[in-house]
């Protein structure tokens, strides 16, 4: 065993409030991000990326109020190169007790030309004022050349030479669009970082997108090459393919240390639960056979793994799931379980919640357990999800009645709190999922489109939780919600509502609005 030096450490720079929430349908709530914040914080992420505070109102408070609360992380802002957007990043990092301005700008030709419409001049010159610029406001200033790898070498190198010059204490080079090969990233960090002479005044990033499936792979390959810092995101989340999952490049670097003799500072025994509540507060569901955190990562299915599992658990596992806050065996609560139970229970799930919290919790929890015989963690999981979702709605689902069978129309009735005023509302529909989503129409006039309706069982039987996606999009930006109930057609309207919801919540940070119903047109 040898010790490890400070030259191995490597910082693990998440982006999930940022890359990860720009992905189309991802939209989390400002209690949501805080809530992803806390926990990055407290799993041992090194600099966590909030958000682009330039965007809007409400993207800036969450920077800030992420900011005031942070603990240990270096909390960091995204920034055009532009002044003013600098300017509002630095404003938004203020109140951290380490912030840092992360300003970026491309740099290959086909950025430059179609995207900047910018000579690579004036692309240079920009660089040294915009790194500048940020300098001015804080002493810790990350500098990334957009397109990194489409980029004409003499000039990254040019342009990285400025930077640091200019005051950039990292230097990230984006796979933008995800097309580089390991091998090919791996040269380039280690030619950019022999070529410019002050290479080592800087700490090197990489930054890469999944578009051919290997942005983790392409990422140790840049660590490989002298990179020290990591940007990724839980569950993979991010632009189109998404980014490199934190989870695997983590326990990568942890299992295959005789390889990667690298390490950094994640309690791995978090990932789990960080992995469910940012597809909670997302509303996307991580697919089953996701490397570390999907349900059949531990599972064994076929009778040789199961025979070869009971000899010696290594014979089909490289790690043991404890490492990554996969309980073994778990109790298996019902509706005789007290209180203390559930307490018990949320503790080892890794919930923290407040008193008033347990109470609601505990009250759906009892309420559940007299439906279904056995109520697993999932089952608790989705409860919880649900309580966190819900606690600053503006919507709420009060009651619902549908009449449904071979003899249609199917009929809904339902009674909504909108706001504090509870209102009531009949419609018929084209099935019985169409008359409740009729029903929350007449009762909120939208716009917003239906893109994606998904039903799946959170555990298995026939008195199973029906745990629904919906996907509503309105001005170019879509949202994703989901909710979870025994019954299918409650868990709908109330995915449904979660989805408006997150749009009224989202208009109204950004332009105060009065009621509900003119938010959403
Ligand atoms: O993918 C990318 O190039 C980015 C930059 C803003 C760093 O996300
Ligand atoms: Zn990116």
């Amino acid at each position: 065993m040898t010790t490890p030096s400070n030259q191995d450490r490597v910082y693990i720079f998440d982006t999930t409030l940022r890359d990860g929430e720009q992905c189309p349908g991802a939209t989390m709530t400002f209690e949501e991000k805080l809530k992803v914040a806390e926990t990055l914080d407290n799993m041992g992420v090194d600099i966590i990326e909030a958000g682009y505070p330039f965007a809007s109102d409400g993207d800036f408070e969450a920077v800030r109020e992420i900011a005031r609360r942070s603990k240990n992380a270096v909390i960091c802002g995204l920034s055009r190169a532009a002044h003013k957007d600098i300017d509002r990043c630095a404003e938004a990092i203020k109140p951290a007790k380490r912030g840092r301005i992360h300003t970026f700008l491309s740099t290959s030709p086909v950025h430059m030309k179609y995207k900047l419409q910018m000579e690579p001049e004036q692309v240079y010159e920009m660089v040294i004022s915009s790194v500048t610029r940020a300098r001015n406001h804080t002493d810790d200033v990350e500098w990334s050349s957009e397109d990194g790898t489409r980029t004409e070498f003499e000039f990254l190198c040019r342009c990285v030479e400025a930077a640091i010059n200019a005051g950039a204490t990292t230097i990230n080079i984006p796979d933008t669009v995800g097309y580089a090969v390991p091998e090919e990233y791996y040269d380039l960090f280690k030619r950019v970082r022999e070529t410019v002479p002050n290479s080592d005044k800087a700490r090197f990033s990489v930054h890469c997108h999944d578009d051919l499936g290997m942005a983790v792979a392409n990422s140790l390959a840049g660590v490989r090459a002298g990179a020290r810092q990591i940007e990724c995101t839980l569950n993979g989340i991010g632009e189109r393919a998404g980014n490199a999952a934190l989870e695997e490049v983590v326990m990568a670097m942890r299992v295959r240390s005789d390889k990667l003799p690298y390490w950094n500072n994640i309690e791995s025994t978090m990932l789990t639960h960080a992995s469910k509540l940012v597809s909670a507060a997302t509303s996307f569901p991580v697919q089953y056979n996701k490397a570390i955190v999907g349900r059949n990562a531990f599972a064994h299915e076929s009778g040789i793994h199961q025979d070869g599992m009971i000899k010696n658990a290594q014979t089909y596992e490289i790690m043991l799931p404890e490492t990554v806050g996969v309980k073994a065996t778990s109790l298996v609560m019902g509706k005789h379980s007290g209180r203390a139970g559930l307490i018990r229970k949320l503790e080892e799930l890794g919930f923290k919640l407040s008193r008033n919290q347990v109470d609601d919790v505990f009250v759906r929890f009892k309420a559940l357990a007299d439906r279904k015989k056995d109520v697993y963690d999932e089952d608790i999981e989705a409860l919880v999800d649900e309580e966190l979702a819900h606690a600053q709605n503006m919507l709420k689902l009060v009651s619902l009645t549908v009449i449904a069978g071979t003899h249609g129309p199917q009929r809904a009735t339902m009674k909504l709190d909108i706001n504090g005023q509870v209102r009531i509302e009949e419609a018929e529909g084209n099935g019985p999922v169409d008359a409740v989503f009729n029903c929350i129409k007449s009762l909120v006039p939208h716009e917003a489109k239906l893109e994606l309706y998904q039903v799946h069982a959170v555990t298995e039987g026939t008195d199973a939780q029906a745990e629904v996606s919906v996907r509503l999009s309105q001005d170019g930006r879509s949202v994703t919600a989901r909710a979870s109930d025994p019954d299918t057609l409650v868990a709908s309207a109330n995915a449904y509502l979660g989805a408006l919801n997150k749009i009224v919540m989202k208009q109204h940070r950004e332009k105060p609005i009065g009621m509900p119903a003119t938010a959403a047109h």
